[in-house]
């Protein structure tokens, strides 16, 4: 059998499809945008039907540039942005409205009302989840509670809910599984990670019957084959998981203690705790980092909604980048002396402060703040970020002599000055990987080992290599005094809300 994978990574802003060969070397990629569409303020929709055909489109395009043909593919893996709803007709695949993406915030009035009822905690045990617009739960609430039919429908079972990943496998299906992976179902608020199965206790408060609901399924398994006339082949899909989980994998964060952050659209953290569910005091996540062979493996989840997003801002917005990369050669020409904070707060504050109603700010301006300020501003405040969210998972749970090493990936870290600039704040050494593509990598690799053409975890864990390392280079009072600046700008920005 040959060893190529083919990996679809459907992500917020655009689907990527890439072919790895049998020694994990990429060799074909495909990329397409999608349009964001925001209904009305806080809201965020995307086609069903646009994603699909990216999907079809990159995946054609991916096969293309490497020069294979589809039944030379061994396996797909399939990751995916997580949490984004999707409800369709069971009879004929068609989705009955957008998708309501992941930073959509139109049900943080319910959850303020679930969380008046005191139900958080019943949440928060079941699911390891807050109650924050950010889940699927609340947004599937909001579908079948106002689309026209919606609710009977669905209790009949003539409505499908997915993430996004159940929606592509239906659809590669034609129709034939209508399942999930682990991971996917832990982002839903209504999946108990404990028990590891749908709990008819939140189906009830968000009014979710049974019987729209996929089989969930470990990360490496069997999820169908793709209908034969999409492709010309009958390609099986084998691995399956949310991006975030997935790019833990490609990381080859396997430990208990290891851990990666990921710099996309936003920031996400995971630190593995192996087979323990750690409880966060300080309002992280607890989360499925994968499910192999029936086994759970646990992570804590630091997310932040605005990375990537605080540079697009620059280009689009501000415009005061012509492209992304250049945002790190304009920030290293900022004004040392000037202390100018950027809190990104674009759609609401994530992990730990978790206010959905606070705004970004930017602070200590003078007449001299310039772009090259605004630039080294938005970098820094996603270092800062970073820094919160990995004292509170240290706060929460820390492996004794363990030091902390930060696997990083995702388009910002091929900054140099941003990458040295995160040790700097973390005070601790960051490792940027060879291979950049790691959600993509970790899709495949859980495809590719279940077809076993691809190594195992051990031999896969040990291929892991680094491109470089960061060593932090800021000296402590420099460092003290920048973290207490930000801290003082949080804090003004949640009193602001
Ligand atoms: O939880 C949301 C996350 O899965 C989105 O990731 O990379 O599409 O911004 P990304």
């Amino acid at each position: 059998m040959s060893g190529y994978i083919l990996a679809i990574d459907q992500g917020t802003t655009s689907t990527r499809a890439i072919v790895f060969d049998e020694r994990q070397k990429v060799v074909g990629v495909g990329q397409k945008e999608f349009k964001q569409h925001f209904p009305k303020s806080g809201w965020v929709e995307h086609d069903p039907e646009e994603i699909w055909q990216t999907v079809v489109l990159t995946v054609a395009q991916a096969m293309e540039k490497a020069g294979i043909v589809p039944r030379e593919v061994a396996a797909i893996g399939i990751t995916n942005q997580r949490e984004t709803v999707v409800v369709w007709d069971r009879e004929t695949g068609k989705p009955i409205h957008n998708a309501i993406v992941w930073q959509d915030r139109r049900t943080a009035a319910f959850c303020d009302k679930l969380k008046k009822k005191g139900l958080e905690k019943t949440f928060a045990k079941k699911t390891g989840l807050l109650l924050d617009p950010y889940f699927s739960g609340t947004k599937l609430n909001w579908l079948l509670s106002n689309v026209k039919g919606a609710q009977a429908r669905a209790a009949k079972g003539e409505l499908c809910f997915g993430t996004i990943d159940t929606f592509l496998i239906w659809r590669l299906t034609g129709g034939q599984s209508f399942v999930t992976d682990a991971t996917n179902a832990s982002r839903t608020l209504i999946y108990n990670i404990v028990e590891n199965a749908w709990d008819d206790e939140l189906l009830d408060i968000l009014r979710v019957p049974r019987a729209m609901l996929p089989e969930v399924k470990d990360c490496a398994a069997d999820f169908g084959v793709t209908e034969p006339s999409l492709f010309g082949a009958a390609i099986p899909i084998l691995g399956v998981a949310g991006d975030q989980q997935a790019a833990t994998i490609g990381q080859a964060c396997f430990e208990p203690g290891m851990l990666k952050s990921t710099y996309g659209t936003g920031c996400f953290a995971l630190l593995n705790t192996g087979k323990d569910i750690v409880r966060s005091k300080n309002r992280l996540l607890t989360t499925i980092a994968y499910r192999l062979d029936g086994e759970t493996t646990y992570a804590l989840e630091g997310s932040i909604f605005v990375a990537g997003a605080a540079v697009q801002w620059l280009r689009d917005g501000l415009k005061v980048i012509k492209a992304a990369p250049d945002t790190g050669t304009l920030a290293e020409s900022a004004d040392p002396s000037q202390d100018v904070y950027l809190v990104p707060a674009f759609t609401g504050l994530g992990a730990p402060h978790w206010d959905p109603d606070a705004r970004g700010a930017i602070y200590g301006m003078t007449r001299n703040t310039g772009p090259a300020e605004f630039a080294r501003a938005a970098l820094e405040s996603v270092c800062y970020q970073t820094r919160d969210l990995l004292d509170a998972m240290y706060r929460d749970w820390r492996r004794e002599g363990k030091e902390t090493v930060l696997r990083v990936d995702g388009g910002m870290v091929a900054s140099d000055w941003t990458m040295q600039r995160l040790a700097d704040i973390l005070d601790a050494p960051v490792d940027r990987p060879i291979i950049l593509e790691t959600t993509a990598l970790g899709a495949a690799w859980l495809a590719g080992s279940r077809a076993g053409v691809w190594p195992d975890r051990h031999d896969f864990a040990k291929s892991w290599a680094r491109d470089r390392r960061f060593e932090p280079k800021m000296d402590g009072p420099t460092r003290k005094g920048k973290l207490k600046g930000w801290r003082s700008a949080v804090k003004r920005t949640l009193m602001a809300a």
